[in-house]
């Protein structure tokens, strides 16, 4: 597979957000060969996780990194008790995925506590608590709103029908990913009397339990011909629910979602979903990039935003051999 760096602007996040990271008020990381490095992966139930884990294992022995990667299985309490045992192995700094915004918030401050530089990877944590550029240096990341939004733009500028009946499959409860995927579609959906989400639930991100979720909903609103999903996983899950009710994905009814999986593509190249935005797991190359800069004293912004691309029947074919 062909691993893809990705694409950040973090001098444009770092002034959109008006502030940057004050180095000397977090732990500090020195300059040395080799480095201690703690990633707590919440789960591997998907390839999107598996390929972030991925990416962390290909990532070490070029970085100087002797890392310690975990696996929460699903467990926000295991998660922090993850990060707990990284802490008393004396890690140098730790990369974080939370599960969810609020309960792995002990885990960043503990952190803090025991001196060790965090960065937040791929979710942030509820930042009315926990704050980059004070309680851990900086969320490396994309702009979850944003896909959202433009999942919801796709939708509205390809929608060919007169009425949208739309079931949205919602990710894990309390994650950053779900709550802001949810408020930049709807946000944007409601500008257009055309569309109206019937229904909104939780598929935990999950393949089968979105399959199981769509299956149910089906039931109660026979009339949709809409899915958005938070997830790639959620809306394979969700095609294979309607095609085993007689439906027809991609004609009788229109799938949005966000990653970019292989599976995916794989849908959009044989017409069953119609687009998909890109949510990158490759964050190897780029946590090796900024724990460097930290170490030599450089300014970290504190979003090192991550810029996302839109996969769709006119691009899908040229990117698949490059998806997980
Ligand atoms: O945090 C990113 C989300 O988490 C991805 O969209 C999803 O597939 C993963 O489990």
């Amino acid at each position: 597979m062909k691993r893809r760096t990705l694409l950040i602007s973090t001098v444009v996040a770092g002034a959109l957000l008006g502030t940057t990271a004050i180095a000397q008020d977090l732990p500090q990381l020195e300059q040395k060969e080799r480095y201690k490095v703690g990633f707590a992966q919440m789960e591997s139930n998907n390839p999107w996780r598996i390929a972030e884990t991925k990416s962390f294992h290909d990532t070490a022995e070029a970085c100087g990194w002797d890392l310690i990667a975990t696996d929460a299985a699903g467990s926000a309490a295991k998660q922090v008790a993850d990060v707990d045992s990284m802490i008393a192995q004396g890690i140098d700094v730790l990369f974080l995925p939370p599960r969810e915004e609020k309960p792995l918030i002990p885990a960043v401050m503990k952190a803090r506590a025991a001196g060790i530089p965090t960065f937040l990877v791929d979710r942030s944590v509820d930042p009315a608590v926990a704050k980059p550029g004070e309680h851990f240096v900086a969320f490396l990341g994309s702009d979850f709103i944003d896909q959202g939004n433009r999942a919801a733009q796709w939708l509205m500028e390809n929608f060919d029908g007169d009425k949208g009946v739309i079931v949205q499959l919602e990710g894990t409860t309390g994650s950053s990913p779900a709550n802001d995927r949810k408020k930049g579609f709807d946000d944007a959906i409601a500008a257009d009397d055309r569309f109206a989400i019937v229904a909104s639930q939780t598929g935990d991100f999950a393949r089968d339990l979105g399959r199981q979720v769509m299956e149910t909903l089906l039931q109660a609103h026979p009339d949709v011909n809409v899915v958005y999903a938070h997830n790639d996983e959620m809306a394979i899950g969700a095609i294979q629910a309607l095609e085993l009710a007689g439906r027809k994905p991609g004609e009788d009814v229109t799938i949005v979602s966000i990653d970019g999986t292989r599976d995916a593509l794989q849908a959009i190249i044989d017409g069953k979903m119609g687009v998909t935005v890109e949510s990158s797991p490759f964050f190897g190359p780029l946590a090796c990039e900024v724990m460097k800069k930290y170490a030599a004293g450089e300014t970290i912004p504190e979003w090192v935003k991550v810029e996302d691309r839109i996969f769709t029947k006119d691009n899908a074919a040229d990117h698949i051999d490059e998806a997980y």
